[in-house]
């Protein structure tokens, strides 16, 4: 059985204080230990947040990683920068990095390989935007996005189907949509690496994700789990997020 991941993108929200205090918050939830739970601020918090969460259940992400070790890549970050500090997450080819930042899948599985490199667990995102979906292109565009990904370790990857269309706008997928998009990555997995490889790998969902509707989400068969944005700046609702998930997989196991 696949363990629940349930991970925050908090994009470019909050400053250093604001994240250390939110995570002392979250630390003092109790939160259930059945669910893998990770937060990933931006990159100036890192340090902090690092040690707020060191000895806790609470893994550390970064949002992005550059490919190289070093060198004149102004204003980016290489992945030993990132493990030296306890990172051990992080988040590669998000929507927002491939439409604001050029992020290309040629990039972003460069960025995972050199995470993976350097110990990182890699979260790849991916997912079609409403045009492909009106289209009908969701599975074609899933399957360009992952066709590289056989050069990864498919032990530390997760993926991410985040629909474009259902981030930040409040629209989620149906149960239905996202189940029908999980089940084609899994299998698409097992085509990549192996059954075995596929039935290990967790592929969260991410899009407008909420205490209201991870009750429908989170039990469905592959969903493992979530990325979430909005609702993982309150600690309150991400919490709430994560209590379902714990719910799911204490009902897998019934
Ligand atoms: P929202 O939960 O705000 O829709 O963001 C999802 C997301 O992009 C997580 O990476």
């Amino acid at each position: 059985m696949r363990r629940p991941l349930i991970a925050g993108n908090w994009k470019m929200h909050k400053t250093v204080a604001e994240a250390s205090a939110y995570l002392e918050d979250l630390i003092a939830e109790d939160l259930p230990t059945s669910v893998d739970v990770v937060c990933c601020p931006t990159f100036v918090s890192l340090p902090a947040a690092a040690m707020v969460v060191t000895g806790s259940q609470i893994g550390l992400g970064a949002q992005n990683v550059h490919w190289d070790t070093s060198g004149a890549f102004t204003a980016e970050l290489a992945a030993p920068m990132l493990t030296e500090i306890g990172v051990q997450w992080v988040i590669v080819g998000h929507s927002e990095r491939r439409t604001f930042f050029g992020e290309t899948d040629e990039t972003a599985l460069d960025r995972a390989r050199a995470g993976q490199a350097a110990g990182l667990e890699v979260i790849y995102c991916v997912g079609e935007t409403l045009a492909e979906r009106d289209a009908g292109e969701t599975f074609a565009v899933l399957e360009r996005q992952t066709a590289t990904l056989g050069a990864l370790d498919p032990g530390h990857l997760v993926l991410a189907y985040e629909p474009v269309w259902a981030i930040g706008t409040g629209r989620t997928a149906t149960p239905a949509q996202a189940q029908e998009a999980h089940a084609f990555l899994r299998v698409r997995m097992a085509s990549i690496f192996d059954g075995a490889a596929a039935d290990g790998m967790r592929i969260l969902y991410g899009g407008s994700l909420k205490p209201s509707n991870a009750d429908e989400l989170l039990p469905l068969a592959d969903v493992d789990g979530g990325l979430i944005g909005g609702a993982s700046l309150d600690v309150g609702s991400f919490s709430a997020i994560i209590r379902a998930a714990a719910d799911c997989a204490a009902g897998d196991e019934s």
